[in-house]
């Protein structure tokens, strides 16, 4: 108990730096004292609206895998913490989908549901949802040992099948459903793009020249919303807290479409373009990749959804450093994520050094999955819960 006391001290400390012109000089001391009653009370303390939105912003500041950090304040954060039946969690998760979307241009937003219990440690969560994003794609294994669609999906897809899941088809770019526990216990599953297509947004992919492009037939959703991390504010923690940005063209074109153990289209791209794929020196996957990415960012912006491209959202990031060192605020980062998994010499984060450490009383961090098992932390990983 003490040890959350000392978080919730910790996350009041950094409010008051970033915000504290909101309050008189009183406040701080008073809402400790309370904090500190209310634990010796009843094990745990309830965030005030402000705590709980500037929480929200604050964790976002602190994920040092981040390179959209520069918007942090700018986060609708949607308070969902009294919602605990079925037909609302799942109203409140279209409300994210919908008003993140925004007709294409993406708000930054988060959806906070039910703290963790920490009285009584068995007490299972209010609100689980064991999708990994709100919008994903299936994986389908075949008999022959291929795999139809993303094969990132594969163990959540075959939990979604165990558990009833019929979907009307088994592509590509089969949307997967919605698998939610409630205080513990599984809810049916809820195939919600099916029932409700008009929630599901996508981009069609074409390259600017090169007509036959679109004959490969790839497409991605406009909207990452992360959905399997828990948020911890001031030692708070909740669980299930989903929350997206928009897209950097390379999390789509350097990954998702071109990782060899995901959509690994780079082969077809290559041939498209008549690429010598007989050698590696012919820097035929090089080629193909930066296509594809050129093509990724060219489809977005011809539908008028935002996305962000590596040069950009590095300078973006270099400036938000910048404000924080001159404010005299520590920040922290990860090189290995911040820096783009193309062209990264060309980036000014490439030859920049970020200080390593975690904050813990306030961030956002991976936790226990029942449905994923190889995600669970072996070892101590900073970024996983403890
Ligand atoms: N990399 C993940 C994906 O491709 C999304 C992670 C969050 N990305 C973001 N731009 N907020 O689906």
């Amino acid at each position: 108990m003490q040890e959350l006391y000392i978080q919730a001290e910790a996350f009041l400390s950094s409010m008051k730096q970033f915000d504290g012109i909101h309050y008189d000089a009183s406040h701080w001391e008073n809402r400790l004292l309370e904090i500190k009653k209310e634990i010796a009370q009843s094990g745990t303390y309830t965030h005030s609206p402000q705590e709980l939105e500037f929480g929200a912003k604050l964790a976002w500041r602190n994920s040092n895998r981040c390179i959209g950090r520069h918007f942090w304040r700018q986060l609708d954060v949607f308070d969902c913490r009294q919602i605990d039946d079925y037909s609302a969690i799942t109203n409140a998760l279209e409300r994210h989908v919908s008003s993140a979307f925004n007709k294409g241009a993406i708000k930054s937003t988060v959806s906070i549901f039910a703290p963790r219990h920490t009285t009584q440690a068995k007490t299972p969560d209010t609100v689980t949802i064991l999708n990994h994003q709100l919008i994903r794609y299936g994986g389908f294994k075949q008999k022959d040992g291929s795999i139809i669609g993303d094969p990132h999906s594969l163990r959540f897809t075959e939990a979604c099948l165990k558990n009833g899941w019929k979907p009307n088809e088994q592509s590509d770019f089969t949307p997967l459903p919605w698998i939610l526990k409630i205080n513990g216990s599984y809810q049916p599953v809820y195939d919600v793009f099916h029932q409700k297509p008009e929630l599901l947004n996508e981009v069609l992919i074409e390259h600017p020249e090169n007509k036959a492009f679109k004959d490969l037939g790839l497409k991605w959703y406009t909207t990452p919303i992360l959905s399997d991390m828990a948020l911890v504010i001031g030692g708070i923690i909740y669980p299930c807290a989903p929350f997206n940005g928009w897209y950097m063209g390379t999390e789509i074109g350097a990954r998702n479409l071109a990782d060899e153990a995901r959509y690994n289209t780079l082969p077809k791209i290559a041939q498209l373009f008549g690429y010598d794929q007989k050698t590696d020196r012919s820097l035929w996957r090089d080629r193909a990749i930066i296509e594809l990415n050129r093509a990724v960012l060219y489809s977005f912006d011809r539908d008028a959804v935002k996305i962000g491209d590596h040069h950009a959202l590095s300078r973006q990031f270099e400036k938000f450093c910048k404000n924080e060192v001159d404010a005299k605020r520590t920040i922290t980062g990860d090189w290995t994520w911040l820096i783009p998994p193309i062209s990264a010499s060309q980036t000014p984060t490439f030859s920049q050094e970020f200080d390593p450490t975690v904050t813990q009383h306030t961030n956002f961090f991976y936790q226990k999955s029942e449905l994923n098992p190889s995600k669970n932390a072996t070892g101590k990983c900073p970024y996983h819960l403890a």
